[in-house]
């Protein structure tokens, strides 16, 4: 049969095992490891994956469009990246160095900075600019293996800066191969002129955004920061009903500077996830096992701001599905590797490198609504593919801090090749 993409003789293929719920338990620590390995592509879609032998035997080289030579590489899922702050407009290293000198991201956020140094820069860009920057991040985005990606609004935090965050990130979405899932994040932070009227801001949010947003089909989720010193469980749980009602699904920034019930509050609203939880209590956990929330933990915030680590171990005991994202922001984690969340997700949660790879793919792509489309090396998925220049999935936590892509496809298409093989191990 012809096919439009095979990639063929693989050293090593990762994958999740056929299906397309969340992983949880020892089902995180057991995917699919292929020696030899060949997928097939048609028409943007896998249509075979197996061993190269089989594989080929059905669609022949020679009825291939185009090949891939995998031999000596890993071939794995693109990766979902499924937390992120994208469509920001500048850099914040100011506060980095302030916290280097010993300030805490509480402190610097309660004088004005933070997400408001953000929004002061976002709303003096015009969408123009904040698009093409965001182009740029997409393409970078790409080149690392990233093949969908989640992005929030939340430096505008008026409805005209929000939306045109939104409709920036819309507009470079379609001029780039990456997927991009938007969520409406305008409970952020509240803004310069409402620190003494807040419940005005949260009105504003219900009333005016969230209405504007799912009109335009700006946004797939609702998220909101619930946290100490932003917003109160109380009003978290209003916005999320509004959003719900207006089409958007909710998720949470849960709990990352102290423990308010944000885990809970997840569970109670039925949220797709909860993230970051590196405060969050038992209780609040167990509620969202219940329920079915993903936890998507972001080992780069804790990383930058020397924070204590999720307890990621204790949330696979109980059975929660645990997603990995980088948490891409100028703020708190100014880094789009999965790569490296990889990494910290083994040294420092104690991930197994086998479930780390599993939260960045199929478990990531569940945290953003898109676990039965993407995030598998699978027959009917999108053909995403993320070629590595190694023949082992450990290296890619092991090895850290270095390249090892060496070719990325989304939905059947070459996006980026590096060439030659590069590695000298
Ligand atoms: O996920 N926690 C809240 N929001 C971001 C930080 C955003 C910022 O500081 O700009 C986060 O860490
Ligand atoms: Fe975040």
């Amino acid at each position: 049969m012809k096919s439009d993409l095979l990639v063929l003789s693989a050293a090593q293929l990762i994958t999740a095992p056929p299906g397309s719920a969340p992983l949880v338990g020892r089902d995180l620590d057991s995917p699919i490891l292929l020696a030899d390995a060949a997928v097939a592509v048609v028409g943007g879609t896998i249509a075979a994956v197996g061993p190269t032998r089989d594989v080929a035997a059905r669609y022949p080289e020679r009825e291939a469009k185009a090949v891939l030579d995998a031999t000596g590489r890993l071939v794995a899922p693109g990766f979902v990246d499924a937390h992120t702050h994208l469509p920001f407009a500048g850099t914040r290293e100011m506060e980095f160095e302030a916290r280097a000198a010993g300030e805490s991201y509480e402190a610097i956020a309660a004088r004005g900075g933070g997400i408001r140094e953000s929004v002061r820069q976002l709303r003096a860009l015009d969408e123009d600019d904040l698009s093409d920057r965001v182009v740029k991040r997409l393409e970078r985005l790409l080149q690392q293996g990233i093949t969908t990606v989640e992005a929030k609004s939340g430096y505008g935090l008026s409805l005209e800066a929000e939306m045109k965050q939104l409709r920036a990130l819309k507009r470079a979405a379609a001029t780039t191969a990456a997927e991009v899932v938007p969520t409406f994040l305008g409970a952020h932070e509240v803004p310069d002129d409402y620190r003494d009227r807040r419940d005005t801001y949260v009105d504003l949010v219900v009333d005016e955004m969230i209405p504007a947003v799912a009109a335009e089909k700006l946004a797939r989720f609702c998220d909101v920061f619930c946290d100490r010193g932003v917003f109160t469980v109380e009003e978290a749980r209003r916005i999320l009903v509004a959003g719900k009602a207006h089409g958007l699904l909710p998720k949470l920034h849960a709990d990352e500077l102290a423990d308010v019930g944000a885990a809970a509050l997840a569970a109670e609203i039925g949220a797709v996830s909860a993230d970051h939880l590196l405060h969050a209590s038992d209780r609040g956990l167990n509620a969202m096992a219940r329920a079915g929330v993903i936890a998507v933990l972001l080992p780069g915030t804790p990383f930058t701001l020397g924070l204590p680590f999720a307890k990621a171990r204790s949330m696979i005991e109980r059975g929660l599905a645990v997603a990995l994202a980088t948490d891409f922001n100028p703020g708190t984690s100014m880094s789009s590797s999965m790569a490296l969340a990889l990494t910290l997700a083994v040294t420092q949660m104690r991930l197994s490198p086998a479930e780390a790879w599993m939260a960045a793919t199929a478990n990531a792509a569940s945290a953003v609504g898109d676990g039965a489309k993407v995030g598998r090396i699978q027959p009917g998925f999108e053909a995403d593919l993320c070629l590595f220049d190694t023949d082992d999935h450990r290296h890619i936590p092991y090895h850290y801090s270095h390249d090892h892509v060496h070719a990325v496809v989304k939905r059947g298409r070459v996006e980026f090749d590096a060439g030659q093989y590069w590695s000298c191990f």
